[in-house]
């Protein structure tokens, strides 16, 4: 099976590590990749949502299936894309088409969906700058903080949660009537903010059956503690301390049944990753947020907990038949932490030579941001490496991270010391 892989991080790199360790696999394409993906596949210098140039190195490459790594491409109709085209559409594809990804792409979309399928969430309300009043009157109903949520795409800056009350007002109009986040905030989510601590789960699903992946939890601030501006995620540990039997239990009962229950009544065909964003509010699940694709950097856990043959399970995600497979997890925890560009997740520069690459040991490193230029491998993009690890625990998987990043060097180079502080009991 020849594969292309779209995307250009972390992610895609856990992936392209992961099918290149598998018996099916011929030739290996990652769109556009980075110079981690290049070492065990081939990169192809394309824009991700052109489709255009997706579909001719399809064709000259005779790809088989395309594993879609970021949520633009599916949220832009890449899937709809392949099977509208005679000459492509007998390629599996990965990802849901547009109309499923609005789970990720629209807010209030995603927050019907679960009011529709009795699946526990905040309560919400949504508005546009015609009904701005109604909104200022929902605010003051609700307690503080208040959780303001533009609809669409904001590149995970959409979340504004503020201590206020008329900073919540001020900030709604910001969205609705300045659109502070374009297009993206015309029409606004505001909804009861839950107390808990934050975790994902994730299932792949051939539309019919599903099998549920490794859990993870993510850090997504910049700072020590959590504290400071939102990134893409700064590190990440599988599996998560307090999510036990019990607990699962529910999250499989009362959100992935009834999510799955709800793509089939609502006749809406879902072929891919459902990421979970939850919240545990005293032992009881609830959803934050749907994504339609692999979390990155959870995938750097995720996928390395994956003992079975993951191209097989993609196969069969194809071919509808993922009821006749199950997935085989190691016990071992692994966690991940990101180097990031100084300045990151605001302003950086990009082009700064990695040392030490070479000296790691006994961990896995995934590039999130890097490229090749002049036979050097150098930073590009404000994530650059995921120091992925091992470990019969927690804290052991990080101590090893921690040591090999020690080896590491580019200038400007910047991690948080304290990935999975809150789980140590
Ligand atoms: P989202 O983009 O929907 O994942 O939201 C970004 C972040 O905002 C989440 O990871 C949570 O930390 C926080 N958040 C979103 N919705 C709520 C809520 N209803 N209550 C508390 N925190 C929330
Ligand atoms: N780490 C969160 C995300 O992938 O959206």
């Amino acid at each position: 099976m020849n594969i292309l892989i779209i995307g250009s991080g972390g992610r895609e790199h856990a992936f392209a590590w992961k099918l290149a360790q598998s018996s099916k696999i011929g030739n290996l394409f990652v769109a556009p990749g980075n110079a981690g993906t290049a070492t065990i596949a081939t990169n192809l210098e394309i824009d991700t949502l052109n489709f255009e140039s997706i579909k001719k190195v399809v064709l000259q490459y005779k790809i088989n299936l395309v594993l879609v790594g970021p949520e633009i491409p599916l949220v832009a109709g890449i899937h709809d894309y392949f099977l509208s085209d005679n000459e492509i559409k007998h390629v599996s594809v990965i990802g849901p088409q547009q109309y499923a990804a609005k789970l990720e792409g629209s807010k209030e979309f995603a927050k019907e969906f679960m009011y529709r399928h009795q699946i526990p969430t905040a309560a919400y309300q949504s508005f546009t700058a015609e009904t701005l009043e109604d909104g200022f009157n929902f605010l003051e109903t609700l307690l503080p903080p208040y959780v303001l949520k533009a609809d669409g795409l904001a590149a995970g800056k959409g979340v504004v949660i503020l201590e206020d009350l008329q900073e919540a007002k001020d900030e709604l109009i910001a969205m609705l009537k300045d659109q502070k986040f374009g297009d993206a905030s015309k029409k606004v989510v505001v909804e009861e903010f839950l107390n808990g601590i934050e975790m994902s789960c994730f299932v792949l699903t051939d539309g019919k059956n599903y099998i549920t992946l490794p859990n993870a939890k993510d850090y997504k601030r910049i700072g020590e503690s959590d504290t400071g501006l939102n990134t893409g995620g700064m590190g990440a540990v599988s599996p998560v301390s307090f999510a036990d039997d019990a607990f699962l239990q529910k999250v499989e009962e009362r959100i992935i049944k009834r999510t799955i229950q709800g793509l089939k009544q609502d006749n809406i065909t879902f072929v891919g990753f459902i990421f979970f964003g939850l919240i545990n509010v005293e032992g009881n699940p609830f959803v934050i947020e749907y994504n339609v694709r692999m979390g990155d950097p959870e995938t750097e856990v995720v996928i390395p907990r994956i003992k079975s043959d993951f191209l097989e399970l993609l196969i069969a995600t194809s071919q509808q038949n993922l009821d006749q497979y199950s997935i085989e997890i190691d016990n071992r925890s692994v966690a991940t932490v990101m180097l990031v560009s100084g300045g990151y997740p605001e302003s950086y520069q990009n082009g700064k030579e990695i040392f030490g690459l070479e000296k790691v040991t006994d961990s896995m490193v995934f590039h999130a941001g890097t490229k090749i230029q002049n036979e050097k491998i150098v930073s590009n993009g404000g994530r650059v490496l995921a120091v992925t690890s091992y470990g019969t625990d927690m804290e052991e998987a990080l101590k090893i991270s921690y040591q090999n990043i020690s080896k590491i060097q580019f200038e400007g180079m910047y991690y948080r010391t304290d990935i999975g502080f809150d789980l140590n009991v």
